[in-house]
């Protein structure tokens, strides 16, 4: 009995199955969609697509600042967090934390070795481990001040059996009241992710050292004391419009004694004062003790990387107000001068004549030339009455001597909601140029959104979406994990952003990096450990729409309405007049795939073969790993055209730019 219901189970299944499965796997219907080629409706912004940098997931020390040694000018709170001492017979006094605040406030604490007997060793943990790279040169650096002359050091990096995979010696040259710089350099014998970084005291005397370092030298275009070059080509290969920096929270600091201060971020790093990270002590799940920033990639870095893969620098300064959800302290009307000098100054910095002030420093750091600075952030993520207020100041001062400069203004953490609303409505009548909205939402949010833009208002104000990401399904990913539900949905929202580029004018995802093992905010758009990075689906998202931005958008409608979801498709259009090239962009969120006929209507003529990059996956759980770091990633193939017709099928879960060059 029990066998014959569940072969008549299986039979009506089979029937089920076989009438469901042409409509689950085959396109059906063939949706007409009409292209007009001959009427641009806005441009693009050469800088539309950019990327947002903070240093949060130890994103800037411990990841794209190369340096190896944590904690090497001893200012943690703790001050030997980091290091440990290892020897057979310690001796009270032979190592000492000293301050020195009253002669150098900016790094007052070194490290004072007295070698009195045995040889004992420093032992600094790096970044969760040391990624070392055979055959790569690393240099050891310190700051040193000798009064009895007799220690030499050896310095090694050590697997984690002990073994030694790099060594050097450090004999001090010099002696004397004055502090010292030397280097030394070695090589590599082996590739370790972990390793640990040992200098072995010897001999007999007194020696203080300061700003222990040590740097692999195959940095982003070989500079010393550099950017991690894997990390910076990933960026690079994106071709960004701009670069925000440097957050994000961080600008704001828990108080504002912890705000990022730009003119603490540049020249001699032993000069550039640390902070605790912002993202240290926020999550109480994800705690970060050893997180601080050195601001060894400062401000004159973000410049120079900028300038280095052809982006606008995007700068966001605090407007005399620390994180609101944090203490919330805003300084006294009376006393932001000095936060809108900063910001003056900053523009000085950034383009002023080598004859002003403060490109006289810029010049001095290396860097004649203006780096061009076209806009400015006033805050992160401020809302409130007393955000307005100070705002207005900002505008002031700053409009009055640099009318040309761009300013963002918050519109606080939300797209939606009271905050928004008193914000958004406060900064249009102000004549704002540009607005930033942030997002972290869901996916359904993300697609019910594409449209959100069809009907703002076409004005003087434009929209910077300056943080966004899909906070995909926890059912599907388990954890606060990117996959390719989220991308789907991202490139979803992003061709209402495009089709919409007079009024959305720039837009970056966030966060950018996340160390593995370091991470406090997922999800993320590039994942690192200490050697490797791979991009996640969004990385790949994010590239196609950067790298095929086009200059003027052109309408793409399905049954003449904007295509913002009918049948699960998303689309938008965009002719490249530079390249000569007609760009779609169309993303397919059904589970089936979809028969699209495009009508390229117009008097431009088009080659009658181009290419289609489709990103898809079957899976919307499918995310990117380092074992797979192209399970979601751009696949090229070819398509013809018929005269004005372009017949293509869609992929399910699929998102595909389509590209056809004029004849
Ligand atoms: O991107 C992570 C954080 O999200 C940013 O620091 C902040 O601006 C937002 O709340």
């Amino acid at each position: 009995m029990a066998t014959k219901m569940y072969a008549k189970g299986l039979f009506c299944n089979c029937i089920i199955l076989f009438l469901l499965a042409p409509s689950l796997t085959k396109a059906q219907n063939t949706h007409l969609i009409k292209i007009e080629l001959d009427k641009p409706i806005a441009k693009v912004q050469p800088n539309m697509w950019g990327v947002f940098f903070e240093d949060i997931n130890f994103g800037a020390d411990g990841g794209i600042y190369a340096e190896l040694i944590k904690n090497r000018s001893f200012e943690f709170t703790k001050p030997l967090m980091g290091w440990s001492i290892v020897r057979a017979k310690p001796q009270e006094g032979e190592v000492l934390v000293v301050n020195r605040k009253d002669v150098n406030s900016a790094n007052p604490r070194y490290l004072q070795i007295k070698k009195l007997t045995d040889d004992f060793e420093l032992v600094n943990e790096g970044f969760k481990g040391i990624g070392v790279k055979k055959g790569v040169r690393y240099d050891f650096s310190v700051l040193y001040h000798q009064v009895q002359p007799g220690v030499a050091m050896v310095l090694q990096l050590i697997d984690g059996d002990k073994k030694v995979i790099g060594q050097g010696t450090f004999n001090p040259k010099e002696s004397g009241t004055n502090w010292f710089k030397q280097s030394v350099s070695f090589v590599a014998t082996e590739t370790n992710p972990k390793a640990k970084f040992s200098i072995l005291f010897q001999g007999k005397g007194k020696i203080d050292l300061d700003m222990i370092s040590l740097f692999p030298t195959d940095t982003w275009k070989n500079r010393p004391q550099g950017l991690r070059a894997d990390m910076v080509q990933l960026l690079a290969d994106m071709k960004p419009g701009f670069i925000r920096f440097p957050g994000g929270c961080i600008v704001e600091g828990t108080d504002l004694a912890n705000r990022y201060q730009w003119k603490n971020t540049i020249g001699p790093i032993e000069d550039r004062k640390m902070i605790i990270n912002r993202w240290n002590m926020e999550f109480a799940h994800r705690p970060a003790p050893d997180y601080f920033q050195s601001f060894g990639l400062g401000f004159f870095e973000y410049f120079q990387l900028a300038e280095d893969i052809g982006s606008d620098a995007l700068p966001i300064l605090n407007c005399g107000m620390a994180c609101q959800f944090n203490s919330g302290e805003v300084v006294a009307l009376d006393e932001l001068e000095p936060y809108v000098q900063d910001a003056l100054d900053l523009i000085e910095f950034a383009n002023g004549d080598v004859s002003t002030k403060w490109g006289k420093k810029r010049a001095d750091l290396g860097h004649p030339k203006p780096f061009n600075l076209k806009m400015l952030g006033v805050g992160n993520e401020n809302w409130g009455p007393q955000y307005m207020e100070r705002v207005s100041i900002f505008k002031n001062a700053i409009k009055a001597k640099y009318p040309n400069i761009k300013l963002i203004y918050s519109s606080g953490t939300d797209p939606e909601g009271d905050r928004f609303n008193l914000l958004n409505n406060y900064l249009r009548n102000e004549k704002a140029d540009f607005i930033d909205e942030h997002y972290y939402r869901s996916a359904d949010w993300f697609l019910k959104n594409a449209g959100r833009y069809d009907n703002y208002p076409r004005n003087d104000t434009k929209i910077f979406v300056g943080e966004y990401a899909v906070h995909a399904d926890k059912s599907l990913t388990g954890k606060d994990k990117n996959n390719w539900q989220s991308a789907l949905a991202s490139a979803s929202l992003m061709t209402g952003l495009e089709r919409n580029a007079d009024v959305v004018q720039m837009a970056s995802y966030a966060p950018l990096f996340a160390h593995v093992d370091a991470w406090q905010w997922a999800p993320d758009m590039i994942w690192v450990d200490n050697l490797k990075s791979y991009g996640t689906p969004d990385y790949y998202v994010q590239k196609l729409f950067s790298t095929n931005k086009g200059t003027d958008v052109v309408s793409a409608t399905l049954d003449n309405k904007n295509i913002i979801g009918q049948n699960g498709l998303y689309a938008s259009s965009v002719l490249d007049n530079t390249k000569k090239e007609l760009i779609i962009k169309i993303t397919n969120n059904a589970e089936q795939s979809q028969n699209i006929d495009f009508y390229l209507e117009g008097k431009i003529n088009l080659k009658q073969k181009g290419s289609i990059e489709e990103l898809s996956h079957s899976n919307l759980n499918q995310q990117n790993s380092f074992e797979n770091p192209l399970a979601v990633s751009p696949q090229k193939s070819v398509v013809n055209l018929k005269g004005k017709s372009l017949k293509v099928e869609l992929n399910p879960y699929s998102f595909n730019v389509i590209k056809i060059r004029f004849k």
